[in-house]
């Protein structure tokens, strides 16, 4: 069944096509949702486009569209206002139809998409060898969510954690651990590594002659020196089993079979560069190979070179990714390849998508988009740092999430089991944390604020779980199944229905602009309104208590309706549910 926006868009369509010629059918006929049940339930902003192309006024031209609207099944009426603004009254019928389809739909009412297109996610992708911190939770669980809705829609999604295992960072740990004679035992925790890590650090910086066998160490690696990569794939299984243990704390769906290590574009360097040679792009400054990328300039105005190679032979981040890239497009065919990480590295990713274009490996169409995302703050509006100003670790800050969340529901619901109210602790916690995140627009920083994320009002994870809580309360009040609700009629009477039916019917196409845009606050907003507009239809219409049999199970099916929605919408945000809190 084609959505009602798709249909108002018809009916649009065909009164331009009559009114002015079917030339002007294409118009974009600008559909807002009304933002008062006085003006209707959607308004049609297309007369002021279509007024220069037509020289006529706004006005003028939304009266003769209005003329030619056919009135009836689906709009009953067509007021203009303003200076040229249709304002749409739809048939209680069509919505209750379109929502009839929606309750009946274990997809909500969401299509797939048809065929799929393969699309690969590069997200979290730490480097390895330290704790994960707070940075890296935005590339994480913004990666996470995107992943979810293409697949949701349909997508073919291949799900890639492009670690950092094989950088110089390496190098420094390998000196250091085996100068020290750490090499040789065998159960080095992850925060040993990390402090021994930053010991390496510091040395780097002060030694030259350290910094020198480091270099070497990582040339060791890269060759297969055996002991070099002994203590490297101890440092890696060790790194990995960190990583999982947060990944699994914070829910997300990365798990063993999505490594893509930059390890593993190793054996692909040396026919990358060749490529690039081949093409003619290569330059050479001072014994490195580097290509020149038009349009990108050094702090004293003078081009940027990319280094492809190294002067000792070594490959860095650009080659490993411009290998990753062609693999992802040559190999698996993708048709999106998806970059989720932090806007700092913007720059970078600039300069190599331009290189895959210019080399031709983009021939097929394949899209390249980096997803960027600004940095936590602190309170200090500096980026966020522990209170001795050191890193914040990713860990610590789940489990505070969760003594926080633990707090709240001690409070709220006491009379629940405490195992129960752990577990709720957890949903809640970690749900704060990422639905805060989350739903900040992506591309800006933000302020981390333990009572903001945590709040059971506003845009916030606990209000929408509370929100789906509410719901099952009733459910469970009412001593109704939902399922025994299947094959009820839905009337809209009420104008708190009719918004929160309206309301609800958006979520196909709000799933669409976040798969289109990979912004996945544009679901946040969705699902906040969707939760507001069902406490204001709570507070109206009476739904145990509804004079008659009928109204109740219509409103019951609404509520079931909102619920399963928010669980859904909550789920594509990698944020679960509880039944009760
Ligand atoms: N490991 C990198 C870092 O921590 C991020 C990698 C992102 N993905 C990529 N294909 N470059 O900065």
């Amino acid at each position: 069944m084609p959505d009602i926006q798709s249909i108002l868009e018809g009916l649009l369509s065909e009164a331009v096509a009559s009114a002015f010629g079917s030339e002007f059918a294409d118009a974009d006929p600008i559909l807002r949702q009304a933002t008062s049940p006085r003006f209707g339930d959607y308004q049609a902003n297309l007369a002021m486009g279509l007024a220069k192309r037509l020289g006529q006024k706004p006005r003028d031209i939304a009266d003769a569209i209005k003329e030619k609207l056919t009135l009836g099944d689906a709009i009953t009426d067509a007021e203009v206002a303003g200076p040229g603004f249709i304002n749409l009254t739809l048939n209680p019928d069509l919505l209750a139809t379109q929502l009839g389809s929606m309750f009946r739909s274990d997809r909500l009412g969401v299509a797939k998409s048809d065929p799929p297109a393969k699309v690969v996610v590069d997200y979290a992708s730490p480097n390895l060898a330290k704790e994960m911190h707070i940075g890296h939770l935005r590339s994480t669980i913004i990666g996470d969510a995107i992943a979810r809705v293409l697949e949701f829609q349909g997508q073919d999604v291949i799900r890639h954690n492009h670690i950092g295992d094989w950088g110089t960072q390496f190098g420094l740990l390998l000196e250091h651990l085996i100068e020290t004679g750490w090499a040789d035992s065998t159960d080095s925790s992850i925060s040993d590594l990390n402090v021994l890590y930053q010991q390496a650090k510091v040395r780097d910086d002060n030694d030259p002659a350290f910094a020198e066998r480091a270099r070497k160490r990582v040339v060791d690696l890269q060759s297969g020196e055996p002991q070099a990569r002994k203590i490297w794939e101890m440092l890696i299984v060790e790194s990995i089993r960190h990583m999982n243990q947060v990944f699994s704390s914070l829910g997300v769906q990365l798990t063993d079979d999505h490594l893509k290590p930059e390890s593993f574009y190793n054996d692909r360097l040396s026919g990358v560069v060749e490529a690039i040679e081949g093409a003619g792009m290569i330059r050479d400054l001072k014994g490195a190979k580097v290509v020149y990328v038009d349009g990108f300039f050094n702090k004293e105005g003078e081009p940027l070179p990319m280094a492809i190679q190294k002067s000792d032979g070594g490959f860095g981040y650009p080659a490993t990714d411009l290998a990753a890239v062609h693999y992802r497009v040559a190999d698996l065919k993708a048709d999106r390849v998806v970059y989720v990480v932090d806007s700092r590295q913007k720059d970078h990713f600039r300069q190599f998508f331009k290189v895959a274009e210019d080399v031709g490996w983009l021939k097929d169409g394949a899209e390249l988009v980096h997803v960027g995302f600004g940095t936590i703050m602190g309170a200090d509006r500096k980026p966020f740092k522990t209170r001795e100003g050191g890193t914040v670790k990713l860990a610590d800050v789940l489990d505070e999430a969760v003594d926080r969340a633990g707090k709240v529901i001690a409070e709220k619901a006491p009379e629940l089991p405490s195992e129960e109210r752990d577990a709720i602790a957890r949903v809640v916690g970690v749900g704060a944390v990422k639905y805060f995140d989350l739903s900040n627009d992506r591309i800006k920083d933000y302020v981390f604020d333990w009572d903001r994320m945590l709040a059971l009002e506003g845009n916030t994870a606990p209000y929408l779980q509370n929100a789906y809580v509410r719901i099952r309360s009733i459910f469970r009040k009412g001593e109704v199944e939902p399922s025994s609700l299947s094959g009820r009629e839905i009337k809209l009477e009420q104008a708190a229905e009719r918004a929160l039916a309206l309301q609800l019917l958006q979520l196909p196409r709000i799933i669409q602009s976040v798969a289109d845009s990979l912004e996945p606050h544009r679901l946040c907003t969705y699902l906040y309104e969707l939760a507001s507009s069902f406490h204001k239809f709570y507070e109206k219409c009476p739904v145990l208590a509804a004079d008659s049999d009928a109204r109740r199970d219509s409103r019951l099916a609404l509520c079931d309706l909102v619920a399963r929605t928010l669980k859904q919408g909550l789920g594509l945000l990698g944020i679960d549910t509880v039944e009760r809190m």
